[in-house]
């Protein structure tokens, strides 16, 4: 399976609340376990060979869930970045963050710049966490650096090309996702990597996020293979 699998997975982990809701368990609960089924499809994907996998951890939407389980989710990325910060010097991973930091308290992008300078020369998975990301919004703070440059004459307007935009991106150095996973069922990509997902294969499941395993996460990169297969064929 190797040689198939995707270079980069993105990942919409969806379904935390209703997965606590069914079992009676405050939203906050499947947030927590949630981290925990990403911290194993992240160590699952390494062994698998994926080089990249970035998940959305948190839209620019979701500032208007209530106080409560925003709380509980910047919790969370505290407690991750925390960990990871100490595991730094032995864990292979590389971690990076896209999305609006300017928004984020300034205890976590302290955390989110300790972590990612720690490991940015990590050959392992790289792991690209978005937080306070929507996509519509990188696009737009693209185009504003796009036009500070421009007025600074440190762009051309004949320069500006499709590379030249990706080049403006949080995603900038990291190659387009090939496959997008979302879980809950929702069939749609709110706002998430629109210019980058615009080639990849989509994948849909109904298992809830903290219900995710590694043999869910096989059946869907055995679909990608398949689909990469077909393709092939026909060209
Ligand atoms: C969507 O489920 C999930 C989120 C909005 C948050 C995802 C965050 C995590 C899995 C934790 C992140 C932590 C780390 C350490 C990266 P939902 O709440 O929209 O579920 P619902 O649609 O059933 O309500």
């Amino acid at each position: 399976m190797k040689k198939d699998v995707p270079t980069h997975v993105a990942i919409i982990m969806d379904g935390n609340g209703r997965w606590a809701n069914a079992k009676k368990m405050p939203r906050n609960a499947g947030h927590k376990v949630g981290s925990e089924t990403l911290q194993d499809i992240v160590e699952y994907a390494e062994e698998l060979g994926i080089s990249y996998i970035t998940v959305y951890a948190f839209s620019t939407e979701n500032w208007s869930r209530p106080k409560e389980e925003v709380d509980g989710i910047m919790k969370l990325l505290d407690n991750y970045l925390s960990s990871a910060i100490k595991k730094a010097s032995y864990k292979s991973i590389r971690a990076k963050v896209i999305g609006r930091k300017d928004e984020l308290s300034p205890k976590l992008v302290e955390k989110i710049e300790k972590l990612e300078h720690l490991t940015r020369d990590k050959k392992g998975i790289c792991v690209i966490f978005a937080i306070n990301y929507g996509g519509r919004d990188e696009i737009v703070r693209a185009i504003a650096k796009m036009a500070t440059d421009l007025e600074k004459d440190t762009l051309k307007i004949q320069d500006i090309s499709e590379d030249m935009v990706t080049k403006y991106l949080d995603t900038a150095d990291i190659p387009d996702p090939d496959f997008l996973i979302r879980t809950s069922g929702e069939l749609r990509t709110s706002n998430f990597l629109p210019w980058q997902l615009a080639y990849s294969e989509f994948y849909f499941t109904n298992k809830m996020w903290p219900d995710f395993s590694r043999s869910d996460f096989d059946l869907a990169i055995n679909e990608y293979t398949n689909r990469k297969r077909r393709f092939g064929k026909s060209e």
